[in-house]
């Protein structure tokens, strides 16, 4: 078929290149000059295991190409994908502002009737706008269709060419064959396409977002009672998570969840939870041990160095939200460094791919913060190391260059990641989560 994609990030990179893997013309769309030129010239603007291969080898059998054009998308696709970004608005709600004005300048365009498939993620009574815009706006029909997107990044194409399930709300049942049809390339084995209304599909996105990160918060929870206790939140969790009714995944104590979609998803259901009346407390709470659970290893940090960090040393291992991708939006990496800073410390940091996209996000330049490409070389002369995130190469080092580099042999393990008795016999001080 003929795809066209608007906005071409995590999720509309993404699809595009997968619905071109499996055989469909697929033309994307950004406003960005810079993402658009780079993605013609067959290079990824944003790390994704995989994607790049796949998108030079489309664009190389010619089924991907790339534009700033909105009416060449129109024009030439016979469904439309809509993954903009939805940002938190000032309230909390989220900003549908460009999903929104996407819509109207493509109802402008339109010559004939096209299906319409909204991927970014909107609050329920987003859709019934969106189909609103083109009645007003055009008098060719619309099918619209909700197809929330449930990619993890760092494993997108994976998740995209092997979901768990694909969602699909409509009330065209016309638009849902079609979209199902589509997606049957990514159902050889089993049939996981589950279709609904399309509020339900709304609201299933966020709920699912919600329930992850309610597992995570819980975690963090218990945590802080297995410190208290002495007992360890490891053991804790393989305890439950071999409950089949509970599960074994988002069950890792941590220092809380970032990222582009939980914290802003879960601000935006506690305010669609207020618009109708409802008082979301769970929901509140989870967003509150969340923000206590960013700043945990900076208590810790203090309770061992005092206070005052001024003259002391930090190297921080890891700044995108999680390993395997470089988005840095919401890092929890981010806000210790930026602590450290404001409390007068200094800060090497060093991310096997993210150091580029985290410069920006730190709001002063400060000569106390420095990027390092080798983890390795961040260690020099420092007070301590800072796990943040658990990247593979971080889960194994060598111990012993460690010690010989750093100042102090402290750990400040944010994510578990190392064994307290191996790190003690190597005379190692070390703090983790919940242990
Ligand atoms: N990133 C994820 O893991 C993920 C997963 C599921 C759902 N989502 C949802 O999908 C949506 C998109 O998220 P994302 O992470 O891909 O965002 P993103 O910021 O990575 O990408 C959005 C792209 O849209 C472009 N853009 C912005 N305004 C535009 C316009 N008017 N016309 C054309 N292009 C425009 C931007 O330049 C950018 O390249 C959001 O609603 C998000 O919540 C994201």
């Amino acid at each position: 078929m003929k795809l066209g994609i608007i906005g071409t990030g995590y999720v509309g990179l993404v699809t595009g290149t997968c619905f071109a893997e499996s055989g469909n013309d697929v033309i994307c769309m950004d406003n960005n000059p810079e993402i658009i030129e780079s993605l013609k010239n067959g290079k990824c603007p944003i790390y994704e295991p995989l994607l790049e291969e796949l998108l030079r080898k489309n664009i190389k059998e010619e089924r991907l190409g790339f534009t700033m054009d909105l009416k060449e998308v129109v024009n030439s696709s016979e469904i439309i994908f809509l993954c903009l970004p939805t940002p938190q608005g000032d309230d909390g709600t989220a900003d549908v502002s460009r999903v929104i004005s996407a819509a109207r300048e493509i109802a402008l365009i339109l010559q004939e009737g096209k299906i319409i498939v909204a991927k970014s993620t909107i609050p329920v009574g987003t859709g019934e706008k969106i189909r609103n815009i083109f009645s007003i706006n055009s008098v060719h029909k619309i099918n619209y269709v909700y197809n929330p997107e449930f990619l993890k990044e760092g494993n997108a194409v994976m998740d995209f060419m092997s979901p768990d399930r694909v969602v699909i709300g409509s009330s065209s049942n016309k638009a849902i064959d079609i979209i199902k049809d589509l997606y049957s390339a990514f159902m050889r084995t089993s049939n996981r396409i589950i279709t609904m209304d399309e509020k339900s599909a709304e609201i299933t996105k966020y709920a699912a977002n919600a329930m992850l990160a309610t597992r995570i918060s819980f975690m963090n929870d218990i945590a802080l009672l297995c410190e208290k206790t002495g007992a360890n939140i490891d053991s804790v969790r393989t305890g439950i998570g071999t409950d089949n009714r509970i599960g074994e995944k988002f069950l890792f104590a941590g220092v809380g969840y970032g990222g582009s979609c939980f914290p802003k998803d879960i601000k935006a259901l506690i305010k669609t939870g207020d618009d109708n009346g409802i008082d979301f407390k769970l929901l509140k709470a989870v967003e509150e041990i969340n923000y206590r659970q960013k700043l945990m290893l900076l208590h810790k940090i203090k309770r061992h160095f005092g206070e005052k960090l001024s003259g002391k040393k930090f190297a921080i291992w890891g700044l995108s939200f999680k390993p395997k991708t470089d988005d840095v939006r919401e890092s929890p990496a981010i806000a210790i460094a930026q602590k450290i800073l404001e409390d007068g410390g200094s800060v090497n940091v060093s991310d096997p791919v993210a150091n580029e996209k985290a410069r920006p996000f730190f709001k002063r330049k400060s000569s106390k913060l420095k990027f390092f490409e080798n983890y390795y070389d961040s260690l020099k002369d420092v007070d301590a190391l800072i796990v943040v995130t658990e990247w593979n190469e971080f889960r194994k080092p060598d111990f012993d260059k460690m010690k010989s580099i750093m100042k102090t042999p402290v750990i400040f393990d944010g994510r578990n990641i190392y064994n307290p008795k191996l790190l003690k016999e190597k005379k190692f001080v070390y703090y983790g989560i919940g242990k």
